[in-house]
């Protein structure tokens, strides 16, 4: 008899996002539209992914939420935060990423998810501004305010649970500080000194959410719950948090091909990448403060795969630089260029070239969907802390001091897999799919 580890899925699940633009209305648009019947979650594994359980001759492939229990999507409230006033339906409207007839189906639930107040600092994201802003006195008084939305969301929706999730602009890099980020201790005391350079207010939405029982994700490259005082938090409190940064478009092809190189041991010198998009992320990361926090996140994986430890000969010469330009026009139609030099039998060089015309918010939608879902389910199987089986979703994925995170995408897929066995009692193993 298997033992499943995971609780039912019993009442509403609420999904708290933290900014409520283009990628958030693109998912809350997908998922209402999806339970209407009228589109398919196609790209969420926690909603359409089939999988293998069983080995040799027991093996059969059974739907993902058919092995563990996923919240259904009909169980599903959405509520945000956001400095700009706009319902969903008026932010989906102006993000411009879906067509009319793709938003108009469900435009009166989105005219009814109103933003709560932001707890926004402009030094964070000078780049944009808006009048939906909290105004206590310092950050601890502002984040006793985020906690009263959260307690008045589950409350006014019913909710059994609610999942936080951090959709908004990517803040300016801040290095971590262990005097102020070192423990809960020293981390409460600046917020009540309002260490407003130290704290920062994805921080303050993390602490938030984690002391009112809720999982947190962060899905910029933000540091926030980077650091030792929300490790201890997350485990005080039982807390899953998991992330960081979507992995979606240029970062998601790099983890693909950079270990196809690893693999048949072909040298890299160079790899370019750059990127041109028009959308309000990248209008705040057209600020270098911001950009510094995205381009540390975007150039972990290579380094890390690229292991010039192992193989010296072939990678301690690699020259790797990313880029992103903002550019209007394009919208969230981003376009991304990769150049990559590599050198093989002989020490003879070729080029790679990959243009990705893409989405951006269609790629991070159901990236969106399946991190809250499989939160809810960590959460639901009493799991705490970093959950390393969802970096298959970040681009810099979360770990403590002195590990190495896995960015191999097919490793990572197969670490979620192994981990969903584990949550529906199937042992984790290594066979071939
Ligand atoms: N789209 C992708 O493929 C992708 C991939 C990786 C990461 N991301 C990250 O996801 C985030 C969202 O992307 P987007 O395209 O939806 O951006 P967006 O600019 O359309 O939406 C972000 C929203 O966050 C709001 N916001 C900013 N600071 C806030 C705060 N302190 N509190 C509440 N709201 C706040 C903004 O007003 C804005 O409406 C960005 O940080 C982006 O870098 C996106």
């Amino acid at each position: 008899m298997r033992d499943i580890k995971v609780k039912p899925a019993t009442g509403k699940l609420g999904i708290m996002c933290v900014g409520l633009g283009a990628v958030t209305t693109t998912t809350i648009i997908g998922t209402l539209m999806t339970r209407k019947g009228l589109s398919k979650a196609i790209g969420s594994f926690a909603c359409e992914g089939l999988m293998r359980i069983g080995k040799g001759s027991e093996k059969c492939y059974k739907e993902v939420k058919d092995i563990i229990p996923v919240a259904d999507l009909n169980d599903m409230v959405f509520g945000a935060w956001d400095l700009y006033e706009d319902d969903a339906y008026e932010a989906a409207i102006k993000a411009n990423v879906l067509k009319s007839n793709d938003i108009e189906p469900v435009k009166e639930e989105l005219k009814a998810i109103r933003p709560y107040k932001a707890l926004f600092d402009k030094s964070y994201a000078c780049n944009i501004d808006g009048p939906n802003v909290k105004t206590a006195e310092n950050r601890w008084e502002l984040t006793q305010e985020l906690r009263e939305d959260i307690r008045n969301f589950k409350e006014k929706n019913g909710c059994d649970r609610v999942v936080v999730i951090w959709i908004a602009s990517t803040e300016k890099f801040i290095p971590r500080n262990d005097e102020v980020h070192g423990s809960i201790a020293s981390f409460e005391a600046a917020m009540k000194a309002n260490d407003t350079a130290n704290i920062a207010p994805s921080m303050c939405y993390a602490y938030a959410a984690m002391r009112e029982g809720c999982p947190f994700i962060m899905g910029a490259p933000n540091l926030c719950i980077d650091i030792p005082a929300m490790w201890e938090l997350a485990e005080e409190t039982g807390m899953p948090i998991a992330g960081k940064d979507f992995k979606s478009g240029q970062t998601m092809m790099k983890t693909v091909l950079a270990p196809a190189f690893f693999t048949r041991q072909l040298g890299v010198t160079g790899w370019f990448s750059t990127n041109i998009l028009g959308n309000r992320d990248g209008m705040v990361l057209d600020n270098p403060e911001n950009f510094e926090t995205k381009r540390r996140s975007k150039t972990s994986a290579l380094e890390n795969i690229l292991d010039s430890d192992v193989y010296p000969n072939l990678y301690s010469d690699m020259y790797h630089k990313v880029r992103i330009n903002y550019y209007p026009p394009r919208g969230d139609e981003k376009e991304s260029w990769d150049n990559i030099d590599i050198f093989g039998w002989m020490g003879y060089p070729m080029t790679i070239k990959v243009n990705f015309l893409c989405r951006d918010s269609i790629l991070a939608a159901p990236l969106v969907l399946d991190l809250v879902l499989f939160s809810d389910v960590a959460l639901r199987a009493g799991e705490h802390g970093i959950q390393e089986f969802l970096s298959f979703y970040s681009k810099a994925p979360m770990h403590k001091d002195g590990e190495k995170p896995i960015h191999d995408l097919f490793k990572q897929f197969a670490m979620l897999k192994n981990k969903i066995r584990e949550f529906a009692g199937y042992e984790a193993d290594q066979e071939l799919d």
